[in-house]
């Protein structure tokens, strides 16, 4: 028994109610990474600054966020971006992306892959739209920029439910991307195990390899220790 004076103690739920509370203001100031990484301000005239004000959504930096601080558009015009960086999945929610006057190098459908909300995108004119003309409904182009509008859903395209195998279904990932999910209770090739994968043999395993690992590189490291 935790010994307890009745007149003396704390009540602990307040203090985790304020600790919670400024936890999650801390995350609500804090802008995600890639909306400060490049210098300068948003045009008034932006499409995503527009966007933004008609959603009654906040912009902030380069960014238009919800009350959530969900990025739901990004703006990183003349950013001297050869490619977008890892940083930019934290925009994979986004619906509308602006990426004109970079540098950009073509091949973008993995830097896409999970932006499944993305209606609007803006490239460089000698830049082609992720997934290929297939992928979207309007593709424009300007002397300046390229706009991939309106993002399929190859699922709804007609043969690609079938895909997937029987006890999959499909489901978008992504300008021109799709992957088949397995129904509940199948796993593995084409969905044809049944019985739920384990995910604790799964950690198992992985942990146990990770352990092997470092033992090993602890193991060499000391050896060469001695050895210098
Ligand atoms: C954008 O800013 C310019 C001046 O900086 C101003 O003249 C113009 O009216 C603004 N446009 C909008 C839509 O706010
Ligand atoms: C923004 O909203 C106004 C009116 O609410 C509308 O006229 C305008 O077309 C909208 N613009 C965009 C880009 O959705
Ligand atoms: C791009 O950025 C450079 C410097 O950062 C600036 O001089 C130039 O005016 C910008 N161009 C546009 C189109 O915003
Ligand atoms: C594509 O263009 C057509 C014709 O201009 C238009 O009706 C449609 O709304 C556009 N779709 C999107 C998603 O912008
Ligand atoms: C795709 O199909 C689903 C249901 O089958 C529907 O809810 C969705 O609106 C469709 N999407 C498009 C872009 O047609
Ligand atoms: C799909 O599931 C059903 C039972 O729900 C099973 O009879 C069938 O063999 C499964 N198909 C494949 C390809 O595994």
């Amino acid at each position: 028994m935790a010994p307890s004076e009745p007149g003396g103690s704390v009540n602990p739920v307040p203090w985790a109610a304020a600790l919670l509370l400024a936890v999650g203001m801390e995350g609500a100031l804090a802008l995600p990474e890639i909306c400060t990484q490049c210098p300068g301000g948003v045009q008034n005239t932006s499409r995503v600054a527009v966007y933004c004000e008609n959603t009654s959504a906040l912009m902030q930096a380069r960014c238009c966020l919800n009350q959530k601080g969900t990025i739901l558009g990004i703006d990183l015009q003349n950013c001297s971006l050869k490619d977008p960086g890892p940083k930019f999945l934290q925009a994979s929610a986004a619906v509308i992306i602006d990426l004109q006057a970079n540098p950009l190098k073509g091949g973008l459908t993995n830097i896409f892959r999970g932006f499944t909300n993305l209606q609007t995108l803006i490239l460089p004119p000698d830049v082609t739209c992720p997934g290929g003309i297939n992928a979207w409904e309007n593709i424009t182009s300007f002397m300046d920029k390229q706009i991939c509008q309106g993002q399929k859903d190859l699922c709804n395209s007609t043969g690609s439910p079938e895909m997937c195998p029987e006890n999959g279904s499909c489901a978008p990932e992504g300008p021109g991307l799709l992957q088949c999910v397995c129904a509940d209770g199948f796993h593995g090739y084409k969905c044809m195990r049944q019985g739920s994968f384990s995910l604790l043999m799964f950690f198992g395993i992985l942990g146990s390899t990770t352990l092997a690992i470092s033992i090993l590189l602890w193991g060499t490291q000391r050896r060469k220790a001695k050895a210098s």
